[in-house]
């Protein structure tokens, strides 16, 4: 057998095991959508949100733009101005089309978004079954990124969608099906204790893990107590009863100007009706589960909350060294509420590290010491946001599960809030 084939036979292993994840992956972002009426994929209901007819083409597009076109010979696009329409960001790959525009694209229809979908898959399974021999790691390593990216934006389908609802007075439900969370008593407050020392946060080993997360590296952690759970919508009411809202001193400066220019009463999708708060959600309006994490909080609010409560926002570094250890589970998307839900009432030790809300931290998102980002187009995909935004960890009810590390950094604008954003308290030991 000639050497080159032998090398190849672990790796084309590794493709088949590949193109079966790619089918599965693919899939879910459609069926995420099957609850949508055709008018519902067109709305783009502000800048950072984009109509879900966008996501589905773009995420096939990134699987076209780096993987179809450089590597499966004789590949041609059903069209050769989605190069420009769907790409979201890569500068150094063509002028992406305006994204706060993405709402005015009536064509392509959606039937020729889901048609250009297949017409991906289809020729990513001819890629996968006979890639080029001197290029499948690289072509391995690209298809795990192009999943890992497409579980990202299966998360902002559901964000995007909520917030397309939410706009309608009509009040549309995403899915009339969803369970609601057994209605528990939160779990007291009490405080884990971590205590001085270097330690080591980063991304190491093999396994998937986006540039970002990389290089794992050492970092000084002092004193600290982290709550052995996240805020709850109970206590986010005592603080906005207690004038939390009113009170300049509680808010940072930013935060403060952006509460009176928006008139920011409550988190995202709270609602008062008459005496009782409900909350906008995918599976209609409910009235507010008390002991339920609290989420759709802007970075402001929810360091406005920790300042009322005499406490802070865990850095990322100690975030993630309390987390490391604990499995990564907890309500992701698979458990299907859509909805962050109190921990079972008798729990002990740290308590919903990953899912329900990413939890802000009181870290800026920038490089990591040794930061390095991919080559080429690809490594616009973090390193260029490393910007004014604020880290959050642990993954939310709306993130696929397998998609979620104790060292995974997710990132927005401290103004953002239809993310389903909580926090967690820290505090000086
Ligand atoms: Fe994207």
């Amino acid at each position: 057998m000639p050497q080159r084939v032998r090398d190849l036979e672990p790796c084309q292993e590794r493709l088949d095991q590949l193109l079966a994840r790619y089918l599965r992956v693919r899939q879910t972002s459609e069926r995420l959508c099957a609850p949508l009426q055709t008018e519902d994929f067109l709305i783009q209901s502000m800048a950072d949100v984009s109509p879900p007819k966008w996501h589905l083409a773009h995420i096939s597009w990134f699987f076209e733009a780096f993987l179809l076109t450089p590597f499966l010979k004789g590949y041609r696009s059903p069209d050769a101005a989605y190069d420009r329409l769907f790409n979201s960001y890569y500068e150094t790959h063509g002028k992406p089309f305006p994204r706060a525009r993405r709402g005015l694209l009536s064509r392509p229809t959606v039937a020729q978004v889901y048609a250009y979908r297949a017409h991906v898959d289809h020729a990513m399974s001819d890629l996968l079954s006979a890639p080029p021999l001197e290029w499948a790691a690289e072509i391995a390593r690209r298809v795990e990124l192009g999943l890992q990216h497409e579980q990202q934006h299966q998360e902002l389908l559901l964000m995007d969608i909520k917030h397309i609802f939410a706009q309608n007075p009509l009040m549309p439900v995403y899915r009339d099906d969803l369970p609601r969370a057994p209605q528990r008593t939160a779990v007291p407050l009490s405080w884990q204790a971590y205590t001085s020392g270097v330690r080591h946060i980063g991304h190491a080993g093999d396994a998937f893990a986006f540039d970002c997360e990389r290089p794992r590296h050492r970092v000084f952690i002092d004193d600290f107590r982290l709550a052995n759970r996240p805020v709850n919508n109970a206590e986010y009411l005592a603080f906005i009863d207690d004038g939390g809202y009113r009170r300049s001193d509680l808010w940072l400066a930013d935060g403060w100007s952006l509460l009176q220019q928006a008139g920011w009463q409550a988190p995202l999708y709270w609602w008062r009706e008459e005496d009782a708060w409900c909350e906008f959600t995918l599976g209609g309006l409910r009235a507010l589960d008390p002991g339920a994490p609290v989420s759709h909080l802007s970075f402001y609010e929810a360091d406005a909350y920790a300042t009322w409560a005499g406490a802070r926002l865990p850095s990322e570094a100690e975030w993630e060294v309390a987390a490391q250890g604990l499995a990564p589970r907890g309500n992701f998307a698979e458990s299907g509420y859509l909805q962050p839900m109190a921990a079972p009432e008798n729990a002990e030790g740290l308590q919903q590290m990953f899912g329900d809300v990413w939890e802000w931290t009181g870290s800026a998102y920038r490089p990591y010491p040794g930061f390095k980002a991919l080559e080429g187009s690809l490594g616009e995909y973090n390193g260029k946001f490393m910007s004014g935004q604020m880290v959050l960890r642990g993954g939310c009810c709306a993130t696929p599960e397998e998609h979620i590390r104790d060292s995974y950094r997710n990132f927005f604008y401290p103004s953002m809030r239809w993310q389903f954003s909580g926090l967690r308290l820290a505090q000086e030991a």
